[in-house]
């Protein structure tokens, strides 16, 4: 697989020498490769928001790494100034995108390391936090790869896989989480054969998890959003996987809007539906999908994203939410690095966080 986007391509790196965020610009792919080099919080700011940056692990990253570039910024010559420095830069990042708790999970865990460090000079906490951001990143990519190693324990050689959205390595720190299973199998010629659904209305489907799995010489088929029902019914689906934003306590699961149709349809035809997602996505406050905050982003995007000119008439009302909630009676498990979370979730999910 070498050569492959798994082992080459690193959406979210730090170069701490420069003070820079290098990031894999998502939104010009497939047809540009192109990495930003990000100094200022604001534009740290801007690449989640206007989702250069997108997949909640990898947004958790970037989000370590830039409360940890902010912080290493400060003039600040004590703890509790640096702290104030610290908090500002956490704050503004938090308000970048509500649904993905990776971003909030990461700023949490930056701060409790910022308070394990409590007296300690200026230089040495900032070294402090460049070491946990640079933590997040790798334990991200080995807890992705545990999750693709029990995924590929649920699915047998030759399977149709159908996904939804990209939960790819460019949405994590390597391998993603519903694709780690796809390129563990590839390794050992497993030969899936991947539908990903476009996914309307900014196409990370078409865009992305088409371009990483054809780079990486899976077998995978391009269809739109409302091609998924014909597929299945023609017996081409043996199980869908899919990553999420947010699971509530009870397995209600936030991924890219669509998500939750597609498992109604899996459901009618019988087939498994799995959702892929690191602990760190698992928001046990959340009782349900009902707590969850549900993005919804500029009408634009559905407008007048792709095109020259406008995809609809002007002033057109719109309604664009960029996730939704698949009720937990849909999932069949939920695949985590700690293991599979099958029903009742809020029994099985909690007994992870124990594992
Ligand atoms: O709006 P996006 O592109 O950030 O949405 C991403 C998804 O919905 C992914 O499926 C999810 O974050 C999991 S990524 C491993």
């Amino acid at each position: 697989m070498m050569g492959s986007p798994v082992d080459v391509i690193q959406s979210v790196r730090l170069d701490d020498e420069n003070d820079m965020l290098i990031l894999l610009d998502q939104t010009l792919l497939p047809n540009e490769k192109r990495f930003l080099e990000l100094k200022e919080i604001k534009d740290i700011w801007d690449a989640i928001y206007f989702l250069k940056v997108r997949g909640a692990p990898a947004i958790g990253i970037t989000a370590a790494y830039g409360v940890y570039l902010g912080t290493k910024q400060s003039e600040a010559d004590n703890y509790d100034d640096l702290f104030a420095d610290f908090t500002k830069v956490k704050d503004y990042l938090a308000t970048s995108r509500p649904t993905a708790v990776n971003l909030f999970w990461a700023l949490a865990r930056m701060e409790a390391r910022f308070k394990l460090e409590a007296g300690k000079s200026p230089e040495e906490v900032k070294a402090a936090l460049k070491e946990e951001s640079e933590l997040i990143r790798d334990e991200d990519e080995q807890v992705c790869k545990s999750i693709g190693e029990y995924a590929l324990s649920l699915l047998e050689p030759g399977w149709g896989i159908l996904t939804h959205c990209n939960a790819g390595t460019i949405a994590t720190a390597k391998y993603g989480t519903a694709l780690a299973p796809i390129y563990l199998g590839q390794e050992k010629g497993y030969n899936f054969k991947v539908f990903a659904d476009e996914t309307r209305p900014l196409l990370q489907g078409a865009r992305l998890t088409a371009w990483e799995l054809q780079e990486a010489g899976v077998d995978v088929t391009l269809i739109c959003d409302n091609m998924a029902s014909i597929i299945m019914k023609e017996g081409k689906v043996q199980a869908v996987l899919v990553g999420c934003d947010r699971v509530a306590s009870n397995g209600d699961s936030a991924n890219k809007i669509g998500t939750s149709g597609v498992a109604i349809l899996a459901k009618h035809y019988n087939i498994p539906f799995y959702v892929c997602a690191p602990l760190s996505t698992v928001d046990l406050e959340c009782k349900t999908g009902d707590d969850i905050h549900i993005e919804l982003r500029p009408s634009s995007e559905i407008t007048s994203a792709w095109y020259e000119k406008p995809m609809a008439p002007k002033d057109v009302k719109t309604y664009n939410p960029a996730f939704d909630v698949t009720d937990h009676e849909l999932i069949t498990g939920i695949v985590t690095e700690k293991g599979i979370a099958y029903p009742p979730f809020s029994n099985s999910l909690a007994e992870m966080f124990k594992k």
